[in-house]
C-alpha cells in the first residue's frame, strides 16, 4: 500500500527507511520498527543487550526517541535450559531501559534454534523526522562506529578470534545509539540510516537512491576495527559482504588502487552497527565535535553529491 492511501503515513515501505513513521496529531508521530535473529555471540546475557541495542536503533535512525518494547521470542524449550532464556531477556530488558524504554510485553513460541528481537515503538515531532530521502548535494557523510563487526563475529565462529578483537567487536555491538542521535537531532542533520545487514554501502546506497543524489566515500576516512583488516585478509569473510557487493556492483565506482579486503570490508554486514548521517557541509566539524564530547567515535567519511543515478564512488 502507498503512502497515498493515508496522509498520516509520513514514512512507509517506499524508501527502504529503518521505521515507519504515523502522525498522530500536530505535535506528535509514533515511530515503529521489529528486529529479531538468532544468535551471535555465546553469552545468552550479551546476546540480548546486542538485538535490543540493534532494535532501538532504527528508532534512534529516524531521530526518534524510544518509548515501548515488546519482546518476540522463539526458543528451543527441550534442548536448552530456560536459565539461558532468562539471561537473554534480562540482556534485553537491561540494554531497553538504559534507552530509558520498557518492555512491556511480548510473545514467545517454541522453535528450533534462539530467536530473539524486538518490536519497537518511539516518538518523534513529524517535523523532525529523518528519513533517507533528505541527503543533499555537499552534506557531509558522518558514520559514527567503526565498522568490522560482521568479520570479527565471522572469526569468533571459526575460533579464530582472540580476546581483544571478541571484546571490541561486543563493545560496538551492545552501545546504543541514542547520543549519536541525539547529536544529529540537534545540528538537524537531513538523512540518517542505521548500518546493518547491507553494510555500509548498501545502506549508504538506500540512503543516495532515496534522496536523489550520488556519493563520495573516503576509504582512508572511514574507522575500521583492530584485526578486521588482517581477518579480511585471511579470508574471514561473511558470505553478506560478498553477497552485498554483487548486490550492488553496478552502482559501486571504485579507485584503481582498492583491494578486495577493502572493498569487504565496507560491505561487511554489521549487528547494531553506527549511524550513517548525512549533515550540511557547513555543519561537519561541529557534528563530529559533538559526537566526540559525547563519546562517540564520529568520523567524517564521505560527501554526498549531485547525481542522476545513486553511483558510490569510493576513493583512496
Ligand atoms: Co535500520
Ligand atoms: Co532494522
Ligand atoms: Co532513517
Amino acid at each position: 500500500m502507498s503512502s497515498m492511501a493515508d496522509p498520516n503515513l509520513l514514512v512507509g515501505a517506499s524508501t527502504s527507511d529503518d521505521a515507519a513513521v504515523y502522525r498522530l496529531n500536530d505535535q506528535i508521530a509514533i515511530v515503529q520498527t521489529v528486529d529479531y535473529f538468532t544468535p551471535v555471540v555465546d553469552d545468552p546475557y550479551t546476546f540480548g543487550q546486542i538485538t535490543a541495542a540493534n532494535a532501538l536503533s532504527d528508532i534512534y535512525a529516524m531521530g526518534a526517541r524510544p518509548l515501548l518494547a515488546l519482546n518476540i521470542i522463539g526458543f528451543p524449550v527441550k534442548l536448552l535450559s530456560l536459565d539461558v532464556l532468562a539471561e537473554i531477556l534480562k540482556g534485553g530488558a537491561d540494554k531497553v531501559k538504559e534507552a530509558g524504554a520498557i518492555v512491556a510485553g511480548g510473545h514467545s513460541i517454541e522453535d528450533q534454534e534462539p530467536k530473539y528481537g524486538l518490536a519497537v515503538t518511539g516518538v518523534v515531532h513529524p517535523d523532525r523526522v529523518i528519513t533517507n530521502a533528505g541527503a543533499r548535494p555537499g552534506d557531509a557523510l558522518i558514520l559514527t562506529k567503526p565498522l568490522g563487526t560482521g568479520i570479527i563475529n565471522t572469526a569468533v565462529k571459526g575460533k579464530l578470534a582472540d580476546g581483544a578483537a571478541c571484546r571490541a567487536a561486543i563493545n560496538v555491538m551492545t552501545a546504543l545509539n541514542d547520543r549519536a542521535a541525539r547529536v544529529m537531532s540537534g545540528l538537524g542533520a537531513g538523512a540518517c540510516t542505521d548500518i546493518t545487514g547491507f553494510g555500509l554501502l548498501g545502506h549508504l546506497y538506500e540512503t543516495l537512491a532515496a534522496s536523489g543524489v550520488g556519493g563520495r566515500v573516503f576509504l582512508k576516512e572511514v574507522p575500521v576495527l583492530d584485526q578486521v583488516r588482517p581477518l579480511a585478509s585471511m579470508g574471514i569473510v561473511p558470505g553478506g559482504a560478498y553477497r552485498n557487493l554483487e548486490y550492488l556492483k553496478e552502482w559501486l565506482r571504485w579507485d584503481k588502487g582498492i583491494d578486495d579486503v577493502d572493498r569487504l570490508i565496507l560491505a561487511d554486514p554489521q549487528t547494531s552497527g553506527g549511524l550513517l548521517i548525512a549533515v550540511s557541509g557547513g555543519k561537519a566539524d561541529e557534528t563530529v565535535r559533538a559526537l566526540r564530547e559525547e563519546g562517540v567515535a564520529g568520523a567524517r567519511i564521505g560527501e554526498i553529491i549531485e547525481s542522476d543515478l545513486p553511483l558510490i564512488h569510493v576513493e583512496e
